[in-house]
This record gives C-alpha cells, sequence and structure tokens, in this order.
C-alpha cells in the first residue's frame, strides 16, 4: 500500500479521517473539512485488505469512510476505537460486509447511507426486469455479430409482462419502489415476501386501483405472502430486495427455482449470496425460456462458471445505484454520518434524509445503525 496513493484533504484539519475509496462530488469533503477533518483518501481502484486498513488507521485515527468491498469485522473496529476513532461508515446502504456485534462490543457508532439509492436501484432492477423478458442482450449481441438478415415474424419473441404478476422479496424501500413502479407503469399486481405487512404498500395498490376504476380500467391487487414459495410459484416476474444475512443466504436455491414458473424472470439487485447462483446457472441452462436479470453476484467480482456464456443471463457489474446522484448522495450521507459524530451531534430519527441533502444540513448523523445500542441521543 503505497503512501503516494494517499490523498490528503485539508492537512492541517485536527481530526483525522480515513477513506478507503475517492467519492464521488466535492460537497462530502466540505463537510468534513467544516467538522475540522484531515481527510485522507486511498485514491486506487484496488481493493485494501483489512491489513492495509489496519495500516492506514495506524495509531491515530477519529473516523474512516469504508466500502462494501471491505471487510469490517473485530480486528478492524478495535483498532480503530484504540486510536482514538469515534465512527465509521460504510459508502453503502447494505451492510453485510460489516459485523456489526463487533462494533457494538467495541463501542463504535456504524453509519450507512440509505434514502439516496431507492429510486435508482429500483429502476436498474426494472430495466434488468425488461432486459431480460425482451432479450435485449442477445438481440443486441446478435446484431452486433452481423447475424441480422430482416425481421421476422419468431425473431427473439419475448414475454409481454404487461398485468401479470411480479413478486418481490424484501419489501423495504427498494423494493417497494420497485414494485410501484411495476404496478403503476405496468399494471402488474403485486405479491410480497416480507417480514413485515408493508401496509403502506398495500394502501397504495387499493387507492391505485381506485384510479384505474374510474379509468375503466381493471384493479391491481397487492398481497403479502407467508411463503417464499407461494410468492415463487405464483409471480412471472420475481424480484430480489432483501438484505444479506444468514436467513437469506441461498434463499434461492435449486429447490425453490424448480417452483418457478418455465417463463418465469429472476432479477437480482441485492446481494449475490440471496441466490445460489450455480443452481442458478444449471437452471437457466436446463430451461432456456427462463430469464435472469443480475447486478449482483455470489463472489463479486467472479462469475460463477458457465453464467456469462448463458443467452437467457442479463448481467451488469453491481451498478444498480450508479448514478452521479445517487453516488454523490451516499458521500455527503457517509460524510454527515462521520462528521455529526465527530461534532458529538445525535442521531438523525426520521424517514426522510433529504434534508442532508441541502447547502444546511441538519446537525445529526444521517443513519447510524447501531445507534439505539450504544444510547446514542436522537434528534
Ligand atoms: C449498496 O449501497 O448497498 C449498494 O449495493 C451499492 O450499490
Amino acid at each position: 500500500m503505497d503512501a503516494d496513493k494517499w490523498r490528503i484533504v485539508n492537512q492541517a484539519g485536527k481530526k483525522r479521517v480515513i477513506v478507503t475509496k475517492e467519492l464521488p462530488g466535492d460537497r462530502w469533503l466540505e463537510i468534513l473539512v467544516s467538522a475540522g477533518c484531515r481527510i485522507e483518501i486511498f485514491s486506487s481502484p484496488e481493493t485494501l485488505s483489512v491489513k492495509d486498513i489496519l495500516k492506514a488507521i495506524g495509531s491515530g485515527c477519529d473516523g474512516a469512510i469504508g466500502q462494501l468491498t471491505e471487510s469490517w469485522g473485530n480486528e478492524l473496529f478495535s483498532a480503530l476505537k484504540s486510536a482514538g476513532g469515534k465512527v465509521y461508515s460504510n459508502y453503502a446502504v447494505g451492510f453485510n460486509n460489516i459485523d456489526i456485534a463487533s462494533a457494538i462490543s467495541c463501542g463504535v457508532p456504524v453509519g450507512n447511507t440509505p434514502g439516496v439509492l431507492t429510486e435508482t436501484t429500483a429502476e436498474m432492477a426494472v430495466a434488468l426486469t425488461f432486459a431480460a423478458a425482451r432479450r435485449v442482450g442477445e438481440s443486441e449481441r446478435y446484431l452486433r455479430a452481423g447475424k441480422y438478415k430482416g425481421w421476422l415474424p419468431d425473431l427473439f419473441l419475448g414475454e409481454l409482462l404487461w398485468r401479470r404478476t411480479v413478486g418481490v422479496i424484501g419489501a423495504g424501500r427498494i423494493g417497494t419502489a420497485y414494485g410501484r413502479m411495476m404496478m403503476e407503469g405496468h399494471r402488474m399486481s403485486i405479491l410480497y415476501f416480507d417480514p413485515n405487512t408493508n401496509h403502506a404498500l398495500e394502501k397504495y395498490a387499493q387507492d391505485y386501483s381506485k384510479f384505474l376504476a374510474n379509468h375503466n380500467e381493471m384493479p391491481v391487487t397487492c398481497r403479502k405472502t407467508e411463503t417464499v414459495e407461494e410468492l415463487l410459484s405464483a409471480s412471472d416476474v420475481v424480484s430480489i430486495h432483501t438484505v444479506l444475512d444468514e436467513t437469506t443466504r441461498h434463499l434461492i436455491n435449486a429447490g425453490r427455482l424448480a417452483l418457478m414458473n418455465k417463463n418465469a424472470v429472476l432479477v437480482n439487485t441485492s446481494r449475490g449470496p440471496v441466490i445460489d447462483e450455480a443452481a442458478l446457472v444449471d437452471h437457466c441452462r436446463q430451461n432456456p425460456d427462463f430469464r435472469a436479470g443480475l447486478d449482483v453476484f455470489e463472489e463479486e467480482p467472479a462469475l460463477k462458471p458457465g453464467l456469462k456464456d448463458l443467452e437467457n443471463v442479463v448481467i451488469v457489474p453491481h451498478i444498480a445505484s450508479a448514478t452521479g446522484w445517487t453516488r454523490r448522495g451516499m458521500a455527503i450521507l457517509a460524510a454527515c454520518n462521520v462528521a455529526a459524530l465527530l461534532m458529538g451531534y445525535p442521531v438523525w430519527n426520521r424517514n426522510d434524509i433529504t434534508p442532508f441533502l441541502d447547502a444546511d444540513p441538519p446537525k445529526a448523523a444521517p443513519s447510524i445503525l447501531n445507534a439505539d445500542d450504544l444510547g446514542l441521543n436522537c434528534y
């Protein structure tokens, strides 16, 4: 880990914050500078190992912003604490790369960046849904290969999704936004599988159905299923939006894939290990009319053998949140998490985080995952 790969901003700042990758925009830097921080940024695309990060933390470090590609566990949190660290923020909404229990036992508050990825990620799930259903990747490759010799009645027949059923696994912010896009845009009825009843989504579907009735259109429905099996066997499209933890690892396995319609579409923009990727490769091989759209992979950046050769799978490299607005917003939220804890501010206690994107953000930390466990004050 060469020292010359670290860029320093505000050399004279009294609070040392390390950031393990360059982040988009400048606003996040301004926020940290206003909080009196000297910011040290690892300016290379390489992924830092735990050993590299330990070295970067050193003996004096007030805070850190890290990435979903790093593993933040006991070793890093105790090193950060011993170095005087008061806060860590993930530059991500997902936090499966963090051992929260270790952070709690070391007394380190852990932030994440919800609320600015919602529509962006949902839009990518929609894009993958239609790219898969309408065979966009496969037909583009055919065209580029010079194989197109003229219009044919049966060239690349795909699936019409209008008024069919979409299954949403994990009906949190992103799953809800995706479900609404599919319902409002394509009149799809929703089944969802989630530990909680999503009353807001169900009510929205009822109100939307009234609106449709006023326009002489058929209603849509929205219902929670008791089991994931029920959702899989009754849906034409299944989109995964759950967190990754021990209850969701390989939630979609060979047995459950077998329950899905032969011509269903499976989309994943959450975390790769929710799907048993080797089982999916087998399933797509055996069922050429089954299609998948994947943004995330089980052993990212590696793909399971055979995946990239399948014509019925659309794959993109974990870019569901990749819009300038979202990635700048994530940087702002991560910086606000760190700056707030270093300034002794409380933790924001509302769902809407958009005030943090304003010129004068609230004097609070937008999202601290272990705030209750650590007894932090709320705003
Ligand atoms: C997240 O924030 O968890 C996303 O996966 C980043 O795209």
